[in-house]
């Protein structure tokens, strides 16, 4: 009934599916507790069935818990209350939320207010007292239910923006814990993150963490002025002391597992099918990809608009290549969401209209999500990674595509505005509201001699290799250690 996330882990306890260890102290556990679990129930009564979860964080962490002696205290999707149960070597405890959190805590306060402010006000976020009053009530949810699985010798480890008031919930019943928290999405400056009417509590709720990780260190730094002026903190150095106590804030950039990527990439069934899907887009046109969870803050509307204008312009056409894009639905009860949605489509139907022809297609666009194993044959097809966000906390899928890249060719075009563009600056870095300038870099990635693209992307990947998901997770764990 329930499929693994990237199939079922052959890894021996304590040891990560690519033979990396992950860090943690010799008889504690770990309790994981994140809004989303690693496979949600999608489906009502005799249809209900498990998918894997997409995004970042199920991404990176998943690979840390197969390696690891715990628990993920999590939301299955949707409203069926759901016993704990053990899924890929680890133990499952479903938390249940009412119809009525799920559209007050998480499309509302989580997703139409907080994740809109957090990535810069791209939409306007709302404020909505009904929508607060049930993220309070869904965070001590959550938080009883970590300290039930909890005992004083394990570590909590909370990640993201549903869950900021829960560090210090925890706290208040459980002093001795050692309690991290791990943002993962961007963390505002002052001037944004003051328009929350709630904003001392939220602070507060997050000082709650012995550690507080974020994806950068402006991230980190923006959290520091605020909790100093809005708390009364004191930092030394990265270490805030305030009338709860001491929390380290400090950037901490997620990664992915690249040895489990690398090794896909290089296997007979990726190259066989990267074969076969070259064959079938055309031999001699380049393949542009995007793979994104369909979200406003992708940038996939200007990256359309980009992509037409090469063609408008006559800078490249579709004789010589396609665009792929691969977009998994998110948020369907969002309407910002479906309205994306809608404005996506129809870029895609145009440029097809404009520029297609009986056998060539100018943007092949899946809204599906698709397997690992899937993603890894895309990425490896693909000539030119367009990762070009108008705001991300990291981007993985950026890093993904350098992992799969083992002959170190293909050009990865990024967003200056993704965390990852903090690390890997070697690709070609790009505003994507600057269409002039991300035509044209476009067009240099079409045209960049193999040699140059190689030095760049072993570059890359040298970076992703070294700072991988075990990497993170060991950073993150000896500090919370103290
Ligand atoms: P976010 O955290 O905002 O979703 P990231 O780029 O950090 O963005 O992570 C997205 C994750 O979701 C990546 O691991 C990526 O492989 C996965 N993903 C994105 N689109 C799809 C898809 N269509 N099918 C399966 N997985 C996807
Ligand atoms: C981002 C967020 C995660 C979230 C994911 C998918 O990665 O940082 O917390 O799980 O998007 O979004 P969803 O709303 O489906 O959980």
């Amino acid at each position: 009934m329930m499929n693994a996330i990237r199939g079922r882990s052959t890894a021996p306890k304590g040891r990560g599916r690519t033979g990396r260890s992950a860090t943690r102290s010799s008889d504690s556990s770990l309790i994981i507790v994140a809004n989303r679990l690693p496979i949600h129930r999608v489906g009502h009564g005799s249809k209900a069935h498990w998918q894997s979860s997409a995004g970042g964080l199920v991404t990176a962490v998943a690979p840390v818990m197969q390696s690891t002696p715990g628990v993920w205290v999590g939301w299955a999707g949707g409203d069926a209350k759901i016993r704990p149960f053990q899924h890929d070597g680890m133990r499952i405890r479903p938390v249940h939320l009412k119809r009525s959190d799920v559209e007050h805590y998480y499309n509302g306060m989580s997703n139409k207010t907080i994740w809109p402010l957090f990535h810069d006000a791209i939409r306007a976020p709302e404020f909505r007292r009904d929508w607060w009053e049930s993220y309070v009530e869904v965070n001590h949810q959550f938080s009883r239910a970590a300290i039930a699985e909890a005992s004083d010798d394990d570590m909590v480890w909370v990640h993201d923006y549903h869950l900021l008031l829960a560090p210090a919930m925890i706290r208040k019943a459980r002093p001795r814990l050692r309690i991290g928290l791990f943002l993962h999405i961007p963390f505002p400056p002052e001037e944004l993150f003051e328009w929350l009417p709630w904003r001392t509590q939220i602070l507060r709720g997050m000082l709650g963490a012995d550690v507080v990780g974020f994806q950068t260190t402006g991230a980190a730094q923006n959290f520091t002025r605020l909790c100093k002026a809005y708390c009364d903190a004191t930092a030394h150095g990265t270490t805030l002391t305030h009338a709860g106590g001491a929390t380290a804030a400090r950037a901490f950039p997620i990664s992915i597992d690249f040895d489990w990527f690398d090794q896909r990439a290089r296997s007979a069934e990726t190259v066989r099918r990267v074969s076969e899907l070259r064959n079938r887009v055309g031999k001699e046109r380049k393949i542009i990809l995007s793979v994104d969870r369909l979200d406003y803050t992708k940038g996939i509307n200007s990256r359309m608009d980009a992509f037409e204008e090469l063609l408008d312009r006559g800078l490249s056409s579709v004789a010589d290549c396609v665009m792929i894009q691969i977009a998994t639905p998110s948020r369907d009860g969002v309407a910002d969401y479906a309205t994306l949605r809608d404005d996506v489509e129809k870029r895609v139907g145009r440029i097809n209209g404009r520029f297609g022809y009986p056998g060539r297609v100018a943007v092949h666009y899946f809204r599906r999500n698709l397997s690992r194993d899937d993603l890894v044959a895309y990425y490896a097809a693909a000539d030119v990674m367009l990762v070009t966000p108008l705001r991300d906390g990291m981007n993985l899928v950026a890093k993904e595509y350098a992992a799969c890249r083992s002959d170190n060719s293909g050009v990865l075009v990024l967003s200056q505005f993704a965390g990852a563009a903090r690390e890997m600056g070697r690709a070609l870095i790009v505003n994507p509201r600057d269409t002039d300038q991300f035509v044209k870099t476009i067009d240099t990635a079409l045209r960049m001699r193999r040699r140059d693209a190689q030095t760049r992307m072993s570059s890359l990947r040298s970076r992703v290799k070294a700072h991988d998901v075990f990497a993170w997770c060991d950073g993150f764990m000896s500090a919370l250690r103290g």
